[in-house]
């Protein structure tokens, strides 16, 4: 019997891999196990985000605000934007996907760094698009000269993520305007700043700023990251028209519950809490990073929540030591693993079991 014809661009897309949730049930050696994973922050919602949302709670019954008014005006007035120019939805990768259909179908190519974000790959092929991976370079960076020289006449959409997930590594202003200046009016470039609250380097440039003075980039943000809601799912670009327009269209009606939309308001009114967090964070990757370099590992200069280590052959053993050690980390076979900085306590056992796992090479 035969079954539904699907498209035939679905062959081959590979599943999206979560990150492994701790081995709670074995337990770690060490104690508690902790999930560093997915790139999660480790702390509870931001304060007033979980009254917020309990209060959205009581209005289960209804639909959500389509237009996610509210947070939309947050949002354009914060950036100081024009609220048309801001698209919200299921989370940044969902607003990434709409990116890719609003620009790219069969015969259309979607450029961008590799190794990076590892949804780029399934949402490019789901619209029929081809992927065209530039590798990264030496210092595990975006090789924006060979991403300007990827671009043909094909060409619709270009990622640059910023900094780039896995490797953490970044783009700097300087750099990063040459490349936009080489990339046709027509192409549009998509600066994924899902760790941008983390970034310390003043030359990395504010995303917001390049798409002010460029119709052809958008930028996507995340509420997953930083702010600590990566369950309620929330995301958004900021875009001129006629993309923010094509964006709206395409976003999938109700798409964004009442509840992430209010608790995405409410934590966007508790910046000082925020930033104190984000601190917090980023202290610990400096330690993370200095210990590491300390033991003798490379580790790639991280503007993120999280540090690559180059381990090739050895990530799968890495992986099952630290998950024995009471830690998930995130292995992509033969290349790495990328470690996400977390609550103190969990970086001391990875440093530990890193520590232990090097006297071993
Ligand atoms: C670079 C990058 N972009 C986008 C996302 C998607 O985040 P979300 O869909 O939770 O907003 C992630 C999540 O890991 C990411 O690493």
């Amino acid at each position: 019997m035969s079954t539904p014809k699907l498209r035939a661009c679905l062959d081959g897309i590979p599943t999206y891999k979560p990150g492994r949730p701790p081995a709670t049930e074995e337990g770690g050696a060490s104690g508690p196990a902790f999930k560093l994973s997915s790139n999660e922050n480790p702390y509870p919602p931001l304060p007033g985000v979980l009254e917020a949302a309990t209060a959205a709670a009581g209005s289960f019954n209804r639909y959500p605000d389509l237009a996610c008014a509210a947070l939309t005006t947050e949002l354009a007035e914060r950036f100081g934007v024009p609220a048309s120019h801001v698209a919200t939805g299921t989370g940044s990768v969902g607003v990434a996907q709409q990116l890719i259909q609003v620009t790219s179908g069969p015969g259309d190519e979607v450029v961008y760094a590799w190794r990076s974000f590892e949804a780029y790959p399934i949402i490019t092929r789901i619209s029929g698009a081809t992927p065209v991976q530039v590798p990264l370079d030496a210092d595990e960076r975006h090789d924006l000269d060979a991403m300007a020289d990827a671009i043909t006449e094909r060409t619709r959409l270009i990622f640059v993520c910023n900094p780039n997930n896995p490797t953490g590594t970044v783009v700097r202003r300087a750099e990063l305007e040459r490349f936009l200046d080489r990339v046709p009016s027509d192409v549009l470039v998509v600066l994924d700043e899902a760790y941008r609250e983390f970034i310390t380097d003043a030359e990395v440039p504010d995303g917001i700023d390049l798409y002010r003075e460029r119709p052809n980039v958008a930028v996507l943000r995340t509420f997953s990251k930083a702010y600590g809601l990566a369950g309620l799912r929330v995301g958004f670009a900021i875009a001129h028209d006629p993309v923010a327009e094509a964006l709206r269209k395409t976003a999938v009606p109700f798409g964004v519950s009442q509840l992430a939309q209010d608790a995405a308001v409410a934590s966007l009114r508790a910046e000082a809490a925020l930033l104190e967090r984000v601190a917090g964070l980023v202290t610990e990757r400096t330690r993370v990073v200095e210990a590491l370099e300390g033991q003798g590992w490379t580790v790639p200069e991280t503007q993120a929540n999280f540090v690559w280590l180059r381990l090739g052959e050895r990530t799968a053993d890495f992986a099952a030591a630290c998950e024995k050690a009471g830690v998930t980390v995130r292995p992509f076979a033969g290349e790495g693993v990328r470690i996400t900085v977390a609550e103190a306590e969990a970086n001391a056992i990875l440093l530990r079991t890193a520590e232990a796992f090097r006297k071993e090479l």
